[in-house]
């Protein structure tokens, strides 16, 4: 949560390079944004009507999305920082949004994570500072400012260089008063650098040729750079144009990182002529999938043996990941005739003395960085249970702390509302399975005809009986949505894509349950989607439908044949276990139309943010 981007190096346009990057990781928080600057040469007439901010920091901030804004009335600079605000401590406010400068506009701080114990370094600061903001950050920069200040003063006669020193150890000091997980950036004019650190929230390095970049997510840096360095935990990094060095909170030694070669390219994170990420990240899934069939399956092989050797699996993982994990247990059950336990990240924490040396969690995220999957899976590691991850972002905290790992190669996803990492977990957990299974190719040819079935619901045809649909259910309050074995987490899910791309509230049940409480809620005109595929749950789920056609419910069938008593069909082919991938895909597309038929953006829904590193 939050975005987080700096610069600095040869170029003079650094507060415009900062802004493109902060569009680039926007969707990691968009309550505001803000960019800070040191003023490189600036024009007679901007130093005439500015020049009470002459040789300080400038700075422009903003409650709200960045949108079509600029940084045209900022001057010149070669060193920037800039920040995407998803908001903690204090409303969402231009005041509150960062950076936050010290007193003397000498420093400015941009921090993701919280500061749990901000209240009490605030007291400790005094009246010596004066605060502006609400927020837990600006805390952060005058306690950086105190022990700078003091570092200073008692070290007399300094020369360039030894500013980089003491700002090095300035942050390093306050940096260890902070409690929470937080990773911050701190720009200096004195010693012409900027200092990172963290203990929780990602941040890559960029190395450019004669210019430097930090920011929360590498891809923001594939316009500028390739080499990057993913920081760890308690890890400090000093950056100015030509230098960078790296060293622990809590050490002394300094060194220089090692950098790693970034493979993705510009157009795998544009949304090229799509009008929303969500729509491209869409149409995306037919490669991905056929791209995980196509894998090798020696890695695949191997990695289901853990699952298969291991004392017991349990899954984890949050909001869509969780719901794959569910779809994991059927999956395993199916296929593979093999139990596998689930818990969701926040809850795993509660539930973990039962395991062992010989247990395996296998934990579920796109991003590798949300700080409910990481916690559960610290806390399994604390019993000597093996850790494996199914994860999309290569060099994420979760791919790096894990012991085995297999990427879901889904390509970057940027759309808040996930999809396309959805089902690629599906189609992964699909081929694992499979390896364990005695029918192989069968259950292959399942994904096969998946792939094939998902590029028909994408075609205009079937986009439109969606958008019909869509036009019948838009003004309605509540949606509910049935599934029986598979198709559960399918109903799950397809109620919080509606959830969150278009505000309307929708509640997942599995079908079995209706008449335990949940057929209260029906009346005349409800919309009812259910799922029913060709498979043992058929039958059952029918008589669900039944149930809430003679309460009124306005069904919406989605299966392998239409039905009299649907209200509404939207076809699906019948793949075998793989069904569970088109038939999301439908849910993926109401939700989609849903938000666009309200003039919504189901890139960047309200109060989200894509990856959730905060508790
Ligand atoms: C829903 C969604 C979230 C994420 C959840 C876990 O569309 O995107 O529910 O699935 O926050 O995120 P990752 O998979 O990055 O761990």
């Amino acid at each position: 949560m939050c975005g987080i981007f700096g610069y600095i190096g040869k170029r003079n346009d650094a507060p415009s390079i900062v802004l493109t990057g902060l569009r680039s990781l926007e969707y990691r928080g968009y309550d505001s944004w803000g960019i800070a600057s040191l003023s490189k040469k600036s024009s007679a007439n901007w130093r005439i009507k500015n020049q009470k901010y002459l040789g300080k920091i400038l700075v422009k901030k903003k409650a709200g999305k960045i949108g079509d804004a600029n940084v045209n009335d900022l001057p010149a600079s070669s060193f920037a920082i800039g920040h995407t605000r998803w908001a903690t401590h204090g409303g969402v406010s231009d005041i509150n949004a960062h950076p936050h400068l010290d007193c003397q506009r000498q420093l400015a701080i941009i921090h993701n994570g919280i500061i749990e114990n901000y209240d009490e370094i605030r007291k400790e600061l005094g009246s010596n500072h004066k605060f502006i903001s609400d927020t837990d950050s600006e805390v952060a920069i005058h306690l950086i400012e105190e022990n700078y200040q003091r570092l200073l003063t008692s070290n007399s006669g300094l020369k360039s260089q030894d500013y980089k020193d003491i700002f090095w150890e300035a942050v390093k000091n306050s940096f260890r008063k902070l409690s929470g997980l937080n990773a911050i950036i701190v720009m200096d004019i004195k010693s012409k650098c900027m200092i990172a650190a963290k203990n929780g929230s990602p941040l890559a390095i960029g190395k450019g040729s004669g210019e430097n970049f930090l920011a929360s997510d590498a891809h923001a840096l594939v316009p500028y750079t390739k080499e990057v360095y993913f920081m760890e935990d308690d890890e400090l990094v000093l950056i100015s144009t030509d230098d960078i060095y790296i060293g622990k909170v809590y050490g002394y030694s300094k060194k220089t990182p090692v950098f790693s070669k970034l493979s993705l390219k510009t157009q795998d994170v544009d949304k090229g002529n799509y009008s929303h990420y969500m729509l491209k990240e869409i149409y995306d899934q037919p490669d991905v999938i056929r791209k995980i069939v196509g894998e090798n399956n020696s890695s695949t092989a191997q990695f289901a043996k853990l699952i298969d050797n291991s004392y017991g699996t349990y899954m984890v993982g949050c909001g869509t990941a969780a719901y794959a994990c569910l779809a994991g247990t059927y999956i395993f059950s199916k296929v593979a005739k093999k139990h596998l336990n689930w818990a969701v990240g926040s809850e795993f924490g509660y539930i973990t003395d039962f395991l062992t040396s010989k247990s395996l969690v296998l934990a579920l995220s796109q991003s590798g960085e949300t700080i409910d999957v990481l916690e559960a899976v610290k806390a399994a590691r604390t019993r000597g249970a093996k850790i494996a991850a199914l994860v999309n972002v290569d060099g994420s905290t979760l791919f790096r702390m894990s012991d085995y790992k297999l990427l879901l190669d889904a390509g970057v996803e940027k759309a808040v509302v996930s999809t396309k990492a959805f089902t690629a977990k599906l189609a992964k957990l699909i081929m694992l399975a499979s390896s364990l299974s005695d029918d192989v190719d069968k259950v292959v040819n399942m994904l096969k005809k998946s792939v094939t079935t998902v590029e028909q619901i994408l075609t205009e045809k079937n986009l439109r009986l969606i958008r019909n649909l869509v036009d019948l259910i838009v003004k309605k309050q509540h949606i509910y949505v049935i599934g029986r074995g598979l198709s559960y987490p399918v109903a799950l899910e397809t109620a919080l894509k509606i959830k969150e791309a278009s505000y309307i509230h929708a509640e997942g049940f599995a079908a079995g349950e209706l008449k335990h409480g949940v057929i209260a809620l029906i009346e005349a005109g409800t919309p009812c989607i259910a799922f029913l595929p060709n498979d043992e749950t058929y039958a059952a789920s029918l008589a669900g439908v039944m149930e809430l056609k003679a309460r009124g419910g306005f069904i919406i069938g989605i299966s392998f044949k239409n039905l009299d008593i649907f209200d509404y069909y939207l076809p699906v082919s019948d793949c075998g276990v793989a069904t569970i991938i088109p038939a999301t895909v439908i849910g993926q597309l109401l939700g989609y139309f849903l938000s666009v038929a309200k003039g919504l953006d189901p890139d960047m829904p309200r109060n989200l943010a894509k990856s959730v590193t905060v508790k």
